[in-house]
């Protein structure tokens, strides 16, 4: 956690780069004020995202689990030209969100769908596929962790060539490893993974990290 709080107020000063630090900080604070639980990516985790969308010069970005739009804000921040997609289960978060999207200034970019992933995402296939929705060329999933492999299924459906989909919260403070593990959370983490690694329309690694979020790690799988 000092790393990250030292790091970050260096590669991330105050007020000097988009999203403001103000912003992130309302965000976090009105999702504690409305009782969401404190599960948002850090900080840095947060930034990653934005420059993966970045470097990947992405216009369509697909969010499955937008909680109090923390992270929504990071990739909606990426470009003025991003639009992002995101998909919240709770009605309630997903309110949160909207707020927290506006005092960031990148509402008018970002879509909230509030349902199940499950429900959502192939009415999202179909609209891809009828040409009606543009291709996604970055996914990140963050939302139920026993659906972690059908919402990368889906999302190869929708996805441009060399897009990048990236899972959270896959190494589990390393329980990953776990090959006897009856803990739904983290056997749907090994799902993803073993799919990843046998799917031939995908080349994935697992990334793992340390800081203000504890251990965990995100898979990061790029569509062929
Ligand atoms: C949990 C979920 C997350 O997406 C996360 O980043 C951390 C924890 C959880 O369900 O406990
Ligand atoms: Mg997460």
């Amino acid at each position: 956690t000092a790393v990250d709080n030292y790091s970050f107020s260096h590669l991330h000063p105050q007020s000097s780069t988009s999203p403001t630090n103000d912003a992130l900080d309302v965000a976090l604070a009105n999702s504690q004020k409305h009782g969401l639980p404190n599960i948002a990516v850090s900080r840095s985790q947060g930034k990653f995202l934005m420059l993966q969308a970045q470097l990947l010069r992405a216009q369509h970005v697909l969010e499955v689990g937008t909680l109090g739009g923390y992270s929504s804000i990071w990739l909606a921040s990426a470009s003025p030209n991003i639009r992002l997609t995101t998909v919240e289960v709770n009605e309630r978060h997903a309110a949160v969100a909207q707020e927290n999207l506006a005092v960031a200034g990148v509402a008018d970019r970002v879509e909230v769908i509030v349902g199940p992933g499950a429900d959502v995402l192939p009415k999202l296939v179909d609209e891809v596929q009828s040409g009606t929705r543009g291709k996604f060329d970055l996914v990140f999933i963050d939302a139920d962790k026993e659906n972690n492999w059908a919402y990368v299924d889906h999302a190869l459906r929708m996805c441009v060539q060399g897009a990048c989909i990236i899972v959270d919260n896959v190494v589990r403070k390393g329980t990953l490893a776990h090959s006897d593990t009856t803990d739904s959370r983290i056997l749907g983490a090994r799902k993803v993974v073993e799919e990843v690694g046998k799917d031939e329309r995908l080349d994935g690694v697992v990334l793992q990290t340390v800081g203000e979020k504890n251990y965990d790690g995100f898979l990061i799988a790029i569509v062929k």
